[in-house]
Parts: C-alpha cells; structure tokens; sequence
C-alpha cells in the first residue's frame, strides 16, 4: 500500500503550500482549508453570471470556469482550488443528455436501463471529449500563480452510475440497487466502463495541471458494508490504481461510518468524511498512514460565529496536530450560506496554532 510519503509530485510544490504538504503528511504551521462547493450559488459574483450563462454553458466555457474557480478562492483565501466543473459531465460525454432543471437538480435525458444500453455506450476518449476541463485547469493556474494548487475532480463509480441509472437524484436508489442485483453482469461492465473512462478523464485534469485530484463517492452511503464490498469496492481500486502517481488522491463520500473500515483498502493519500463522526474516531477506523479531509457540517455556517469558532476548533483539537489533516466541510457549502461566515471559518482555521 502506499504511505502518504511514497508519492513523489511533479515539481514537488508541497514544500510551499500547506495543502500538498498536509497531502504528504508534512507536519504543517497551519493545517490547511478548503471548501467543498466553494464557488458557488451563495456568493454574488456567481450568481451574477448565471444571470447571463447555464450553468453547463459555464462548465464548457474554460475562461468562465476558470474565473468561477479564481474569484471564490481568492474572496475566500483558502489554501487548494476546486476547478468548477461537474461530477455529471462524463455521462454528458458519454451521450446520455444532461441538464439541470430548476429545483430539481440534474436529468440524465436517456437512462441506462439495460445490458444492452451499457454495451450500446459509445468508446470514447473521455479526456479528449472534456479537454475544455483540462483547459479550465490551466487557465486556473494561469490567474491563481504556483502558490495555490488546483484540485481537479470526478465522481467515483458508483455514484455516477447510480445517476446515469435512476436518471437523476434518488432518495433510496431502487433504480440502481435493483439493475446490481438484477442484472450484475451489466452492472460490472458500467463500473469497468466507467472505471476506464474516469481514469482517463483525470489524468487528463493531471496532465493540464491538478496537482490533486478528487473522487466525489457522495452516495456510497447508501451501500450497505456486503453491497459496497461486492459491487463499489473492486473497481474503486482498479480507478484509483489508474491515476497518475503526479497527484496526490482524495476520496470523499458521505454517510460512510459504516464503511471507513473497508476505506483502509484504498490506495488513497486522504479520505474525506462527513459531520456524522467526530475526526479522531474517524481517523483512527481509517489509520493514521491516510490523511483526513473533513469534517464541519455545512450547516453549522448558518450559526453565530461565535458556535462557528467553537465547531472548527474542535475539529482542529481532535486532530491533535498529526500531519495529514485537511479542514473542510462534511459535504457542499449549501446555496444561502452567509458568505461572511465561510470567509470567517477560513481565518479561524488559518490561525489555529496545531501544537
Ligand atoms: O466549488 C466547487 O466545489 C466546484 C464545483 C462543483 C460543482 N459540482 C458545481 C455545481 C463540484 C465539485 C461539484 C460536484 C458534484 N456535482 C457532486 C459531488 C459533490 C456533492 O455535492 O455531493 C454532485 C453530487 C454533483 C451533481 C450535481 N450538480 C447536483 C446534484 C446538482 C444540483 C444540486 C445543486 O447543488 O444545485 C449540481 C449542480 C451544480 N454543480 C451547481 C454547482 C455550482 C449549481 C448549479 C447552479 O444552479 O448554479
């Protein structure tokens, strides 16, 4: 298994920045922030542009992108960027239609629904097809400077798939669950599809520039320990064992208490956790040779600063100072968030002194 210190990254930034550094499980002066869903509906300049643009239409556009990425991590001052992109554009790549209805969040236009639709999948080159995010990636770097590293992302198997299935959000994912029970030979041959087609579609956002790179599992919650040993796990290491050794790796899902044990088999240099478990008991299931990314409540940002302050340093406290911990939130950064208290929980992390 690789230690967090066996990577060797590219042009070896980690000796500036405290996020490569914490990735490498460098000892930091302070530990390292940044938020999930950080450029987003609740700050103005964004909403501003969708005024005038889609939200696809700003995905595809690599200068809007990469304006969206820069102007949320410089108003904010964290320590890593997230390209602005989405976890659903492959399924877009791979011609299953895609758009995002008002309120009610992503449509996948024609669903898989059978053996035969997953074998009909087009072969495609899926970094060439998403070049454009490659493109954001080093317009990003472009206007943010070496300083301030670039997380490119995608989402993992299962929970694209379980999209490209039920055909959009799902409470209980019956659609999914039943086409893994029902039809599993069809389901493996997604999951390798799409295994394939991450792979290639991240080392593309390395080549162009992420020094970092995301796996967004936010359902896997839902598996159970047995389903996601048989159905998730097996190709999550064939993904993760695909990414180029120039990045460092974080896998993140939510609702994952259940599952942190079998997360000691993957093969990536931190995983993100939810709110739902306090940091050290966290971090002790998954083993202190991973780092952990994590774990404020979205929510918690609507409080007073005051219980802000409180929950962060808590978190803070709870990592006791090891090298390897990445404050974030448990999940998104919701659309009414006060903006002043994200920029605030970012100040409060950045003068936290780790012993
Ligand atoms: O700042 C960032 O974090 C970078 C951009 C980013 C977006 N989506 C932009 C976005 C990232 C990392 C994502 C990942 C993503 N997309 C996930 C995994 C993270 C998570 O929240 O669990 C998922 C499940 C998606 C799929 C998706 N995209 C949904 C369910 C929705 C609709 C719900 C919502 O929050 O609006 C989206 C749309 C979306 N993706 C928006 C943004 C800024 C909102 C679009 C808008 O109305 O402007």
């Amino acid at each position: 298994m690789t230690t967090l210190k066996d990577t060797q990254i590219k042009g070896n930034k980690a000796e500036t920045n405290p996020f490569l550094q914490a990735m490498a499980g460098e000892k930091t002066k302070q530990t390292p922030v940044w938020l999930m869903r950080q450029a987003g509906r609740y700050m103005k300049v964004y909403r501003d542009l969708k005024e005038k643009w889609g939200f696809l239409e700003l995905c595809h556009n690599p200068e809007l992108a990469a304006t969206v990425t820069t102007d949320a991590a410089k108003a904010l001052k964290v320590d890593a960027a997230i390209i602005f992109a989405d976890i659903l554009l492959i399924l877009e790549a791979l011609d299953l239609g895609l758009h995002f209805e008002a309120g009610e969040g992503p449509v996948i236009e024609k669903p898989i629904k059978s053996a035969e639709d997953v074998i009909a999948l087009p072969d495609i080159d899926a970094g060439q097809k998403l070049s454009y995010v490659g493109q954001s990636i080093k317009n990003t770097i472009h206007n943010l400077g070496p300083s301030i590293p670039v997380i490119g992302f995608a989402g993992a198997p299962f929970t694209v798939a379980s999209y490209a299935i039920e055909g959009g959000g799902s409470r209980n994912f019956e659609k999914a669950k039943s086409f893994m029970y029902h039809q599993s030979d069809a389901w493996h041959n997604l999951m390798d599809k799409l295994v394939v087609h991450t792979a290639s579609y991240l080392n593309m956002q390395v080549a162009s520039g992420a020094s970092v790179v995301q796996l967004f599992d936010s359902w896997v919650g839902a598996l159970s320990p047995a389903d996601f040993k048989e159905f998730a796990l097996p190709h999550l290491k064939k993904l993760i064992a695909s990414i180029s050794k120039d990045a460092y790796i974080v896998y993140f899902g939510t609702q994952t208490n259940g599952l942190l044990n079998q997360f000691r088999e993957l093969d990536a240099h931190t995983i993100g956790v939810d709110w739902r478990i306090d940091l050290d008991t966290a971090w002790n299931i998954i083993g202190h040779n991973k780092g952990i990314q994590g774990n404020l409540d979205p929510v918690t940002l609507f409080a007073d600063k005051e219980t802000i302050k409180k929950r962060a340093i808590e978190i803070l406290d709870k990592a006791e100072g090891r090298p390897g911990h990445i404050f974030n939130l448990g999940h998104g950064i919701l659309p009414q968030t006060p903006v002043d208290n994200v920029k605030y929980l970012v100040e409060v992390v950045q003068s936290y002194k780790n012993k």
